[in-house]
C-alpha cells in the first residue's frame, strides 16, 4: 500500500473569506460510498467539473472509499467511467481527465464492520491533523459508525469537517441520535447535512427573486395572498431503489427535506445577510411556525397516493405493487394543507404535493394573490377581474410568469373587456450563455471551502422533522392508507378535493 498520497502538503493555510465566514480549504476529501451510484453519477462529474474549471486548489487529494477492495488503478477505471457515462462529451479532455485520476487514490473501509480506519489513516500520512473533509454518500445507518470511526482514528481534528447525505434519521428521535453521534466527534459548524435542492440555481434564485427585488416583498403576506402551491412532480417510478424507498415514502424521500427547504425559503423573514447563520436563523424560525398536524385534521388536511400501472410520456408503465412485487403502504404521492403560524401567514393555506410517475417533471411554486378589493369595472362590463397570479418554474424550466389584467384593445361600444395577460421573464433565455452547474458542483466547493449557508443546521433537520412526525402520528391516528392513482395522471382524485374545497385548484 502506498503511503503518502497526492503532492506533497506544503503547509499552506488557504483562506476563503465570504461575508462573514471565514474558513480554512479542506486539503483532502474522502469520499465514503465512492463505488455508490450517487458518486458516479454525481460526485465525481461535479469534481471533475470544478478540477476542469481550476476551482480545485493542485494541493487538494481526493481519497475514494468503498468497502470493496481494488487498487488505485481499477478505482481510476471506475471514476473515468463515471466520467465518460455522465458528463457530455465536450466536457472531457484527456489531459485533463489524466489530471483529475491524478489527484485520486482509493481505499476500502468497511463502515458496517468498523475495519480498514487504520489504513485509512496510516494513507493520510502526514496530512492527518490538517484540513480533511470526509463526505458521507452512504446508507443513513453509516453516518454514526463512520463519524465515530474517524474519530477513533485520528481523523477528526478541529479543522476537519463532515458532509453527510439525507435522510439523517427516520424521525425526530431518531435524528437526535444520528446528531449527537456524529456531533461527538465534530462541532456543529464542522458538521454540513446536504440537500440536494439548496445546490440548485433556481432554488438560491428563490432569495434573489423575493430578496433583491422591491416589488414582491411588500405584498408578500396574509394581507395580499389568498394561497400558496408548492408542486415537485416526477415522472420517474422506483427507479431500481426498492429496497431504500419502501417504507420510507414521499412525505419522508421529498417532503421533509427538499419541499420544507422551498416552503422555508419561500416563506420566511428577510435573512438580515447572506450568512450562514442569518439565513439558517431565519428558516428555522419559520420550520417551528409549521402548524402540526392534527388527527382530527388530517384527512382534510393530506392525501396518501400509491400509483398503479398507467402511461408516462406515452409508454405504458407498472404499478408500484407490481413493481415491488408484493402490496405496499408506501405512499408515492403525497398532497398536504399546511399553516404557517405567524403574523405574515396568518390563514394562508400553503398546498404542497409531490409524486412519482406523474404527467410531467415540474418544481413550481405559484403565489396566488387576492382578487382586488373593489372592481371598478363591474358596471361597464367586467363583472369579474381574475385575480393575480406569480408562476415560478424551478425545473426543468426556469421562468418567472406573472399573470396581471389587461385591457383588450377596442372602443368598448360592447362594454371594457379585460382579460388575463402574461408577463414572462425567461431565465433560461436571459442566461442563455451560461452553463448550468450540477448542484453538486457548488455543493461540493462550498464544502471544501467552508461555507455553511446551503447546508441544513441541526436544528433545523430537527425542526423539519417535528413538523413530519406530527403528520406520521396523525396518519397512524386515523389509519390512513393510500388512494391509488393511475401512472401518468395528477394524484387521487382526493387530492383534488383537498384544494377545491377551498375554492382553488392545482396549477396543472
Ligand atoms: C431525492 C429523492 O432526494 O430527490 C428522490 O430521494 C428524488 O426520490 C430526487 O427522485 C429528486 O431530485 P431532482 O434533483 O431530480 O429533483
Amino acid at each position: 500500500m502506498r503511503v503518502a498520497i497526492g503532492p506533497p502538503v506544503r503547509h499552506f493555510r488557504s483562506w476563503i473569506s465570504k461575508g462573514t465566514i471565514v474558513s480554512v480549504k479542506v486539503e483532502t476529501l474522502i469520499l465514503f460510498g465512492a463505488t455508490g451510484d450517487l458518486a458516479q453519477r454525481m460526485l465525481f462529474p461535479s469534481l471533475y467539473n470544478l478540477h476542469l474549471d481550476g476551482l480545485l486548489a493542485p494541493e487538494l487529494t481526493i481519497v475514494a472509499s468503498g468497502r470493496s477492495k481494488m487498487d488505485r488503478g481499477a478505482a481510476h477505471t471506475l471514476v473515468r467511467a463515471a466520467l465518460t457515462d455522465h458528463l457530455p462529451a465536450e466536457r472531457l479532455d484527456d489531459a485533463a481527465v489524466a489530471a483529475f485520476l491524478g489527484r485520486i487514490d482509493y481505499c476500502s473501509v468497511d463502515a458496517g464492520a468498523g475495519t480498514g480506519y487504520d489504513d485509512l489513516a496510516a494513507m493520510l500520512g502526514d496530512r492527518l491533523g490538517r484540513p480533511i473533509g470526509a463526505y458521507l454518500s452512504t446508507p443513513p445507518s453509516m453516518f454514526g459508525p463512520i463519524a465515530q470511526g474517524l474519530k477513533a482514528a485520528g481523523i477528526a481534528c478541529t479543522e476537519c469537517r463532515i458532509a453527510m447525505e439525507k435522510p439523517i434519521g427516520h424521525d425526530l428521535a431518531s435524528s437526535h441520535a444520528v446528531n449527537a453521534e456524529v456531533g461527538d466527534a465534530f462541532a456543529e459548524d464542522h458538521v454540513f447535512r446536504i440537500d440536494h435542492y439548496l445546490g440548485k440555481e433556481t432554488v438560491q434564485n428563490l432569495l434573489a427573486l423575493r430578496f433583491a427585488n422591491m416589488l414582491f416583498e411588500p405584498l408578500w403576506n396574509a394581507q395580499a395572498i389568498d394561497h400558496v402551491q408548492i408542486t415537485v412532480a416526477e415522472t420517474v417510478g422506483l427507479e431500481g431503489r426498492v429496497s431504500y424507498y419502501d417504507g420510507v415514502g414521499a412525505l419522508k424521500d421529498m417532503v421533509q427535506n427538499h419541499m420544507l427547504q422551498l416552503l422555508a425559503i419561500i416563506a420566511m423573514e428577510p435573512p438580515a445577510s447572506v450568512t450562514s447563520t442569518a439565513v439558517r436563523d431565519e428558516k428555522v424560525k419559520l420550520l417551528r411556525s409549521l402548524r402540526r398536524m392534527k388527527a382530527e385534521d388530517v384527512k382534510t388536511h393530506s392525501v396518501k397516493g400509491q400509483y398503479t400501472s398507467g402511461a408516462v410520456g406515452g409508454a405504458a408503465v407498472t404499478g408500484y405493487a407490481d413493481e415491488l412485487g408484493r402490496p405496499s403502504n408506501t405512499e408515492t404521492f403525497v398532497a398536504i394543507k399546511a399553516f404557517i403560524d405567524n403574523w405574515r401567514w396568518k390563514g394562508v393555506p400553503f398546498y404542497l404535493r409531490t409524486g412519482k410517475r406523474m404527467p410531467e417533471r415540474k418544481s413550481e411554486v405559484l403565489i396566488q394573490f387576492k382578487p382586488v378589493p373593489h372592481n371598478i369595472f363591474a358596471r361597464v362590463g367586467a363583472a369579474k377581474l381574475d385575480a393575480n397570479s406569480m408562476i415560478i418554474n424551478l425545473q426543468p424550466e426556469e421562468n418567472i410568469r406573472v399573470k396581471v389584467m389587461a385591457k383588450q384593445p377596442g372602443l368598448d361600444r360592447d362594454g371594457v373587456k379585460l382579460k388575463e395577460v402574461t408577463m414572462d421573464v425567461s431565465l433560461s433565455h436571459s442566461f442563455a450563455g451560461e452553463r448550468r452547474r450540477i448542484a453538486y458542483e457548488r455543493l461540493l466547493l462550498d464544502f471544501i471551502e467552508g461555507d455553511q449557508t446551503l447546508f441544513v443546521r441541526r436544528d433545523e433537520v430537527e425542526a423539519q422533522w417535528q413538523w413530519i412526525d406530527s403528520i406520521r402520528d396523525a396518519w397512524a391516528a386515523v389509519d390512513l392508507t393510500p388512494q391509488s392513482y393511475t401512472a401518468g395522471s395528477w394524484g387521487p382524485s382526493a387530492s383534488i378535493a383537498l384544494i377545491e374545497r377551498d375554492g382553488a385548484s392545482w396549477h396543472d
